[in-house]
Parts: structure tokens; C-alpha cells; sequence
């Protein structure tokens, strides 16, 4: 691979303190392009704009993949990454939907390794300090012409990141108005497109004081998906439920590694669609104790109510919170603090 190293770091210039979400990059970028169909060129340069034809079909037509995973670093300095196996599959999964061609495992994992080398630095130890990363395919090719392309660019960048919503309340909205994905469509894929179709309910749905949306199935909006970037777990009573895993649910890797590790803890978890009426009379009988979502950027991410038809409903502040301890768990995982599930780390080398 050709590397190309920065004379001059921003590093010195970033308040790792003070960190907006997704707005400062480090100092390199993995890049690949794809034509003569395969991916060729591989290089790690210097983070910079790109050069692409106002007519490559990602601006027109959205045909464009992403994942986001994140590199944290142990005690022992070194760089963690965790399962990203699991992203890696989920980015051919997401392309093979949307007509991108695969990305050879070699070049994912090669260009992976050899940015985080590139840019550890802005890798800082201690829980909460991550770099988010984010792998992701555009069709850059010259054409207007409503079909995939037959160029591609793949790329890698890195934001240096924090915890997400650290101490805010946060509450969601039941969604009935808007869906965010259909049977048969693209919602189990990171298709870009899925995120820009939630902008305008997320929107609304801020301006009446949530945070994120509960998105519920596109038929009768009845059954319960999936948050905007989370997946959610419901304990009712001794259960933990998540629903489960279809077309138009993200398979999160998070979530995937909540169950294993509540499974390990003797919890009562299991996957089971949930509606709406479900969850609204479990608040009423008191059954419902908690609701939390599970994510790359959030990890876990405790919910304190729900709003629903002009209503919302607080969740007993009082009830005792295992997603803490989950929190915790995971964390431990990933920052290499702890032998259990030691399969699910990579170490970057
Ligand atoms: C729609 C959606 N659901 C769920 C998740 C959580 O997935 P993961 O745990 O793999 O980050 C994400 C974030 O990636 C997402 O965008």
C-alpha cells in the first residue's frame, strides 16, 4: 500500500475536552478506487477534499454505503478495535443492496491497520475516548444515467469522539406519521439514504423535545423497530426484550453483544416483537422498569420516557437500571479491561 504521511498534524489545535461530534478529522484518510472491476490503488494520504464530477451518480442517485465503528486504546497502549468482523460483513451486506462491489477483506483490514498506525495519536486512552471511524463506498462515476455505476470510490475517516448525549435526559417519540424503513427495502443496510430520509421527522420530532425517534413498522405502525442510530431493549418485568432482527431493522453489532453479555450475567433476555400497546401498558401496570438503546456512537444509552399521540410517559426513575451495568460491561470489553469476551477485541498491529 502507498502511504503518504502529513508534514504537519492538527492535533495540537483539538480540545480532546471539547469534542462536537464528527466535525474534526485526524490527520489521514485511507482512500481506494474502484474501475477495470476491482478495487485498486489503495493509499493512506493526508486527510483532504476530494476531486469528483458534479455528475457522479452518489449526488444524484444516493447510491452510497457506510458502517461506523470505533478504535480505543488500553491501558497497555494498545490500539482496540471491537468486532469489526461483524462490520465488516455488514459493509458487504450493505453494498451488495445497494449494487456496490464487495470489498476484498484484505484491503478493508490493510487499510483499517494502517490508518489507526497513521493516526494513533488521536486515539486517547480512557473510558469515553474513542476515534470513531468511518469506512464508506460512493459511486463517483461521470453519469447521470439512473443505474450503478462502474466506478467507485471506497475511503476511510476518523473522527476523534466522546460519548454521545453524555448526561442529557432523553426521551423518544413513538413514530406513526413517517417510516424509516419497508419490508422488502433497504432498512437493514447502512445505506446513506436512510439516514437523510430521518432528518426531516427527527426534525420534527425535536422540536417537540425528543431526542430520537422510536421507528415502528410501516404497515400499522403498531410493532416496535429501532431508534434513529440504536436499537432498543425493553425490560418488562424480569424480560429483557429486543425485537427482532428483519429487513428493516439494523442487525447492531452492539446489540448483538448486549445479548451475549446479558446472557452471561443471567439475565432473562430474549428476542420477540413488542407493540406499542405491549409497552404502553406495561408503563401503566408498572411492569415496564426500563428502556435503553445500544449503538456504536452511544454504546448504551439509558431512554427516560417515551412520547406517544401528544402524550409522554416518564419511566420510573426509581427502578433499578441494569443498563448501567451493561454499560460498564461492554466498556470493559472493549477498552481490553477484562479477559471475558477478549475474542470480540482486535488489536490493531
Ligand atoms: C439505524 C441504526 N440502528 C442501529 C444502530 C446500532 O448499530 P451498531 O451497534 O452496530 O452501531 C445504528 C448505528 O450504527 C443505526 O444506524
Amino acid at each position: 500500500m502507498n502511504i503518504t504521511l502529513s508534514k504537519k498534524s492538527k492535533i495540537k489545535n483539538v480540545d480532546f475536552n471539547n469534542l462536537p461530534f464528527g466535525k474534526i478529522f485526524s490527520d489521514h484518510m485511507f482512500v481506494c478506487d474502484y474501475f477495470n472491476g476491482k478495487w485498486n490503488d489503495e493509499r493512506i494520504i493526508p486527510y483532504s477534499d476530494i476531486k469528483i464530477s458534479p455528475s457522479a451518480r452518489v449526488f444524484h442517485y444516493g447510491q452510497a454505503i457506510f458502517e461506523g465503528m470505533k478504535a480505543f486504546k488500553s491501558n497497555d497502549d494498545n490500539i482496540l478495535l471491537f468486532r469489526p468482523d461483524e462490520n465488516f460483513k455488514r459493509f458487504n451486506l450493505s453494498s451488495k443492496r445497494l449494487a456496490i462491489p464487495e470489498i476484498p477483506k484484505n484491503i478493508f483490514f490493510s487499510g483499517l491497520n494502517e490508518l489507526l498506525k497513521a493516526d494513533q495519536k488521536w486515539i486517547k486512552k480512557g473510558i469515553g475516548n474513542s476515534l470513531y471511524i468511518r469506512p464508506f463506498v460512493i459511486a463517483s462515476e461521470e453519469s447521470i444515467n439512473a443505474s450503478e455505476a462502474d466506478f467507485y470510490k471506497f475511503m476511510i475517516i476518523c473522527t476523534p469522539a466522546k460519548s454521545y448525549y453524555e448526561n442529557q435526559e432523553i426521551w423518544v417519540k413513538i413514530e406513526e406519521r413517517y417510516s424509516r424503513a419497508a419490508k422488502g427495502g433497504v432498512g437493514f443496510a447502512k445505506a446513506s439514504g436512510n439516514y437523510a430520509a430521518q432528518f426531516y421527522p427527527t426534525k420534527v420530532a425535536k422540536n417537540e423535545g425528543f431526542q430520537q425517534i422510536i421507528w415502528t413498522d410501516s404497515n400499522y405502525h403498531d410493532k416496535i423497530e429501532e431508534a434513529g442510530t440504536m436499537n432498543l431493549f425493553f425490560r418488562i418485568n424480569k424480560e429483557l426484550i429486543t425485537s427482532p432482527i428483519n429487513d428493516s431493522i439494523l442487525d447492531g453489532i452492539t446489540r448483538k453483544s448486549i445479548i451475549d453479555i446479558s446472557k452471561s450475567m443471567g439475565l432473562d433476555v430474549i428476542e420477540r416483537e413488542i407493540t406499542v400497546s405491549e409497552l404502553l401498558s406495561s408503563h401503566e401496570s408498572g411492569e415496564l422498569k426500563e428502556i435503553f438503546g445500544t449503538g456504536t456512537a452511544v454504546a448504551v444509552l439509558p431512554i427516560n420516557g417515551f412520547g406517544y399521540r401528544d402524550k409522554k410517559f416518564l419511566i420510573n426513575p426509581k427502578s433499578n437500571k441494569i443498563s448501567i451495568d451493561l454499560k460498564n460491561k461492554l466498556q470493559n470489553i472493549q477498552y481490553g479491561i477484562t479477559e471475558s469476551f477478549s475474542e470480540w477485541q482486535y488489536k490493531v498491529s
